[in-house]
């Protein structure tokens, strides 16, 4: 089974692309196969609600979403890690979640992919709950199945992340329950 990594930090190399690279690295131990998305390298301009995709099975936006759509629809679980931007996911996240409304419109194809989430911010308390809780909305939007970390929402963590132990356990927590379920599902 599949799982995508997606990171939606502008910045290369930084806390989020990190951390998407390590909880893939838990997974890949586990057996499962995965696959990245980092926004850091990807320009994907924002939905401009022109229609089309509910008529026909197409973005007309030629841009780098065009691969994330094959790369969503092949996954079995999707793991969203966000930079908290004034409380919430960054734009550039945003902006990929709203063009996926594709998926919706063409027959809910991410529909019972397992998805969760993580959040890391500047602050302790900077709004990684919230950030988590935007990105669940996109899921259960999408009708998958949103898991948390077993006991909470999934990873929340504190910049720089890699040292923030009590964080780094939610986010490996987290990614042993997308491991867990997806067993359960096979
Ligand atoms: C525009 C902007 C807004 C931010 N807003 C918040 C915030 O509301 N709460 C918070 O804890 N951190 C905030 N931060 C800090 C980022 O969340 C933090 O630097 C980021 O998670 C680091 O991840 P990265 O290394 O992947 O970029 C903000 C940073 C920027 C650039």
């Amino acid at each position: 089974m599949n799982i995508l990594g997606i990171s939606g930090s502008p910045n290369s190399g930084g806390n989020n692309d990190k951390l998407i690279e390590e909880i893939l690295r838990i997974a890949g131990e586990r057996g499962f196969k995965t696959d990245t998305v980092f926004i850091s390298s990807s320009k994907i301009d924002p939905c401009n609600a022109c229609g089309v995709c509910a008529k026909e099975d197409r973005c007309p936006i030629e841009d780098d979403m065009l691969p994330v759509y094959d790369k969503l629809e092949e996954a079995d679980a999707v793991v969203v890690s966000s930079p908290v931007y004034f409380g919430t996911m960054t734009a550039q996240l945003k902006a990929l979640c709203d063009r996926s409304v594709l998926h919706r419109r063409q027959g809910f194809r991410l529909k019972n992919k397992v998805g969760a989430a993580m959040a890391i911010g500047g602050s302790r308390n900077g709004g990684q709950e919230k950030t988590i809780q935007s990105i669940h909305e996109w899921m259960h939007i999408h009708g998958m199945i949103v898991v948390g970390d077993g006991g909470h929402f999934g990873g929340i963590l504190k910049k720089p992340a890699a040292k923030d132990e009590e964080g780094m356990k939610t986010a490996i927590d987290t990614i042993n329950k997308v491991c867990d379920v997806l067993e359960m599902i096979a």
